[in-house]
């Protein structure tokens, strides 16, 4: 079997991160959020395309309840934010957001398709993909379908989960598909009351450049202010916060701008 088929290139679309972990609640649509909100603060054209079919989260963190993205049959339309963000999940379809998708595997992957193919994405300079937990079908359609420039991995630092995480890894790397470096998540926690930092998630090993055999872009402590907010609209962040996004914006804007854009179809 070919893992990794032809791919239908989408013109305007300059470049496409994916944010995958394998793990689910590690952080992904955390960094994905922080990381479109950074890129979109320098004035890039930025969109962000909600993978996690069955569990999407990323309309309300980007700061979107009330809108509805259409369709007119053949084409769908991102929503977009106060920031300027595009945004499509399958939220941004539903009735109800709390309505759940029960569908099985070949319905998931057309409208993953369907996300990248067929939707009115304009010209981006980047496109996010908030992968949804796991390597099962959602992330192979994914990782088949669309052209990634680089991946960002997010892992907290627990033994069982950096297993889990090294599954996805080498999913990416069987497919093809370029690894930028790890987000690691959580392994500290701000008090916030006196400000003093505890370790949270703790494996053992030390904050260090690497680990998981991969660059550690950044190490993002537990703050209170992520865990409560309803959005994390870049302007409500604090500028700690912001620091951190700037680094993961840095290292995706660094690392892929080097590797040669889509290229036309
Ligand atoms: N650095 C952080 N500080 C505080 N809370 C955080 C931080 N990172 C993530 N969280 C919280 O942890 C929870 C999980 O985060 P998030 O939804 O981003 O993870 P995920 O990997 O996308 O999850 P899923 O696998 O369900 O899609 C959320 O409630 C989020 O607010
Ligand atoms: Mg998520």
């Amino acid at each position: 079997m070919d893992l990794v088929p032809e791919k239908k290139h989408n013109p305007g679309i300059k470049r496409v991160i994916g944010i995958t972990s394998g793990k689910g609640g590690v952080g992904k649509s955390t960094v994905a959020v922080l990381l479109a909100q950074s890129l979109a603060s320098r004035g890039l054209k930025v969109g962000v395309l909600d993978a996690d079919l069955t569990g999407p989260s990323l309309p309300r963190l980007l700061g979107i309840d009330t809108f509805r993205a259409e369709s007119d049959g053949k084409r769908l339309y991102p929503v977009i934010n106060e920031e300027g963000i595009k945004v499509l999940s399958i939220n941004l379809f539903s009735e109800h957001e709390d309505e759940p998708v029960i569908w099985r595997g070949p319905l998931l992957a057309k409208a993953l398709e369907q996300f990248w193919g067929d939707t009115e994405w304009g010209d981006l300079d980047f496109l996010i993909v908030d992968f949804p937990p796991g390597t099962s079908d959602i992330a192979l359609t994914a990782f088949q379908t669309i052209p990634f420039a680089g991946i960002i991995v997010v892992a907290t630092p627990q033994d069982y989960v950096s297993i889990i995480v090294t599954k996805s890894i080498k999913m990416a790397t069987m497919l093809n598909a370029p690894i930028i470096g790890l987000v690691e998540n959580m392994r500290t926690l701000i008090c916030p009351g006196c400000g003093e930092t505890v370790s949270l998630f703790d494996d053992g090993s030390t904050e260090g450049t690497t680990r998981l055999g991969l660059p550690v872009i950044v190490s993002l402590p537990w703050r209170k202010e992520v865990a409560q907010a309803r959005s994390l609209r870049w302007s409500q962040i604090s500028e700690a916060t912001k620091k951190d996004a700037d680094r993961i914006a840095d290292e995706a804007e660094r690392s892929v701008l080097q590797a040669e854009p889509c290229p036309a179809p």
